[in-house]
């Protein structure tokens, strides 16, 4: 592990604090191009104490100022990742890149924001949430938070107006798998899709269908099937395919928005597909592990290899990749994330003979950013513009914090990175910033380089160095009635309006 990010705390530190804050707050980045998700010109871009103050042609300053010269280079927004796990409590393990570690990997892959799932305490959402608080206190970038709903009393709906209300939270993940935890059913499902509704707050799911896994994980262990390609032979795209559409339906019956999460396969894909020709308000979120690997991995001979790739939904035979990749080219699917869930060598090794103990997860947080622009960009499939809707600002005006979050505008938060188009990354276990041992895109290699990472208006990544603090990172609070809400009322009305007065029978 490369321990830049430790030596980076030594430095910066609590007596480090003074120094930073009036070091560099003012960066002036000359020459290169400028790119938003609607436009792409030549501009300098001036920010002070974290903040863009200028995006124009030739701006000059004082010779004191810090200049970064981006010419032949992106400037970017910093990529915001939707679906993160850090220091989660899961399947009797925690994860092991927590809210600092995870985040230093994630600057220096040119992530400056992400958004991770506050988990409840036995079902009690204020427990959690204080519980996330806590694990957050060490950031060292500005985060988020989502909130799972696992139970559903008076008291859940209560606390869910005020997570909204008071907390800064405006989006509720229901998980329709992992029986016997998480999982809910379908009247919870309706009855959280419509306090979200009242609320102005967006649903998630986690699509799969749990009753049917426990029934697909049960056949393979009587096969005698115990090892990591039990896991994906247990809960195939059918599954997922199921529960995309049935949590869709539902949704479609309350008439409120739904975000799915991690779309893996081409059968939930198509639901998506299906549900927007419609014109119903799906947003479909592919992560890195679903566009870029395959399912080969799992069939290989050491299961500490194997046991790596194992995350739910599973990572799919080829074929659903490179289809979840068209069809997040043409908006069919709207944004990436990661997912990102860690567990090391020693945590994944709980599962060595029984597929269902392998603590569930992959890593992503440093590699989105240089794996979308590789497999994205560089090979055509879409616009340096696009690139910057899908891993950024998408994201900002889904849970409704653009544009401080996810452009390069006056006013806008200085989250930035430049992006060297005619450099190149390389992946490994022994170079990444995170805390974990394994790599699933270990040796992986491509083109394009984020070279530079501003975060709240500080160069936290130069010269392949992190300088990052903990304490440093804002929690940004999402308020609710994102402009998927816009228009949702108008559907009711007319509804209503269509209903004509009771009819009239007789019963003689
Ligand atoms: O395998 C996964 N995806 N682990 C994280 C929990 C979840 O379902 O998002
Ligand atoms: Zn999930
Ligand atoms: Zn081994
Ligand atoms: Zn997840």
């Amino acid at each position: 592990n490369n321990n830049q990010f430790c030596d980076a705390t030594n430095i910066y530190g609590d007596s480090g604090r003074n120094v930073m804050s009036s070091f560099s707050s003012k960066i002036l980045i000359k020459g290169g191009t400028v790119v938003n998700a609607h436009h792409k010109e030549v501009a300098d871009v001036y920010i002070e104490d974290g903040t863009i103050l200028a995006v124009q042609p030739n701006i000059k300053v004082s010779d004191d100022i810090k200049v970064i010269d981006a010419t032949g280079k992106f400037v970017m927004p910093g990529g915001i990742d939707p679906h993160t796990h850090l220091a989660m409590e899961f399947m009797g393990s925690e994860t092991i890149d927590d809210f600092f570690s995870g985040q230093a990997a994630a600057l220096a892959g040119g992530t400056t924001m992400h958004i991770d799932f506050v988990i409840p305490v036995n079902g009690s959402l204020s427990a959690g949430y204080e519980v996330y608080v806590e694990k957050a206190k060490r950031s060292c970038m500005d985060y988020g938070f989502h909130m799972a709903i696992t139970k559903w009393n008076e008291t859940v709906s209560e606390e869910m107006e005020i997570m909204v209300k008071e907390k800064g939270i405006n989006s509720f993940k229901f998980f329709l798998a992992y029986k016997g935890s998480f999982m809910v059913n379908d009247e919870l499902l309706m009855e959280g899709l419509k306090k979200c509704k009242s609320l102005g707050a967006l649903a998630m799911v986690h699509a799969e269908n749990g009753d049917a896994v426990f029934e697909g994980q049960k056949r393979m262990i009587e096969l005698g099937i115990t090892g990591p390609e039990g896991h994906a032979l247990s809960r195939p795209p059918v599954l997922e395919g199921e529960a995309t559409a049935r949590a869709i339906h539902l949704a479609s019956f309350v008439n409120t928005p739904l975000y799915v999460v991690h779309v893996m396969s081409i059968d939930a894909m198509d639901e998506i597909a299906r549900a927007r020709k419609s014109g119903q308000r799906v947003v479909g979120e592919p992560v890195v592990s679903g566009l870029l690997l395959n399912d080969s991995v799992l069939w290989d001979p050491d299961f500490h290899f194997a046991a790596r790739y194992v995350m739910s939904p599973p990572i799919r035979a080829a074929g659903h990749g490179t289809a979840l990749q068209a069809a997040l080219a043409m908006g069919v699917l709207q944004l990436v994330g990661t997912d990102h869930c860690t567990f090391n060598s020693t945590q994944k090794a709980l599962g060595i003979g029984d597929f269902r103990k392998i603590p569930n997860g992959v890593n992503g947080m440093e590699e989105r950013m240089h794996l979308v622009w590789d497999t994205m960009v560089v090979s055509g499939q879409i616009s340096v513009t696009d690139y910057v809707r899908i891993t950024s600002t998408e994201c900002a005006r889904i849970f409704n914090i653009y544009p401080r979050k996810g452009a390069i505008l006056v006013g806008s938060d200085a989250d930035i990175i430049i992006l060297n188009p005619n450099s190149s990354f390389k992946i490994s276990s022994k170079s990444h910033h995170y805390r974990t041992d394994t790599n699933v895109y270990e040796n992986w290699k491509g083109k394009g380089k984020v070279e530079i990472t501003i975060a709240g208006g500080m160069v936290v990544w130069e010269n392949d160095e992190l300088k990052v603090m903990p304490g440093a990172g804002k929690y940004i609070e999402m308020p609710p009635f994102s402009y998927l809400f816009d228009g949702i009322d108008k559907a009711d009305a007319k509804f209503l309006s269509s209903l004509r007065a009771p009819v009239k029978r007789s019963t003689t």
